[in-house]
């Protein structure tokens, strides 16, 4: 059984389908949910999940990366999924769980990635830029903003003029069929590597 642990600052949707498709996953489970933000709505659909929520302050993800390791062991988590996480995970926990962190990204990395690229910003960016087709990118965390390795990929049609609103629902729909099928793979892939 490859047990994940879900980062989370935001209204958690992504965290949210990740627990609801897994949770009869007889190879998969999900043994921690942590966020940095008591009031995201993360917390919110958890509870009604009836999944407790770890909530650890801002300055700790920054300065004190052992206690999370530590947590990340008690818990015995394999993997790492990053669900509209908002802080740095630091590089301390980025070498321990090398290849065993990914990331969801709502555009087509490279474009559209790295400082200030998150939310609607992203998809403000891409609207003005006018390109024919956005998506999202699902990658290994590595000590570089939206750098590191791409592992899948969900492209979507934008047509001409389509408002950042627009885009952003197509994206979120896209990331809903893409999150569960990259987060498989590499649940699948670290089960095969820790049998060798
Ligand atoms: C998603 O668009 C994801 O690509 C980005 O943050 C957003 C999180 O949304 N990293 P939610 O909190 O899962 O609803």
């Amino acid at each position: 059984m490859i047990r994940i642990a879900i980062f989370a600052s935001g209204s958690g949707s992504n965290a949210e389908n990740a627990v609801t498709t897994f949770r009869n996953s007889p190879t998969l489970e999900v043994g921690l949910v942590a966020t940095n933000r008591a009031e995201a709505g993360v917390v919110e659909r958890m509870k009604r999940l009836g999944l407790p929520v770890k909530v650890i302050a801002n300055n700790v993800w920054e300065e004190d990366p052992q206690s999370i390791l530590a947590l990340l062991e008690e818990n015995r988590i394999d993997m790492i999924v990053l669900a509209g996480f908002l802080r740095r995970i630091h590089p301390s926990i980025v070498d321990r769980y090398e290849r065993r962190i990914i990331n969801i990204h709502p555009s087509l990395l490279p474009a559209f990635g790295g400082k200030g690229m998150w939310g609607m910003n992203v998809h403000r960016a891409v609207s003005e830029a006018g390109v024919a087709e956005t998506g999202a990118t699902v990658h290994y965390v590595s000590n570089v903003i939206d750098g590191g390795e791409i592992i899948d990929r969900e492209t979507v049609a934008i047509t001409p003029g389509e408002d950042p609103e627009s885009i952003a629902a197509k994206v979120h729909e896209a990331e809903m069929i893409l999150y569960p099928r990259a987060i498989a793979a590499v649940a699948s892939a670290i089960a095969k590597d820790s049998l060798t």
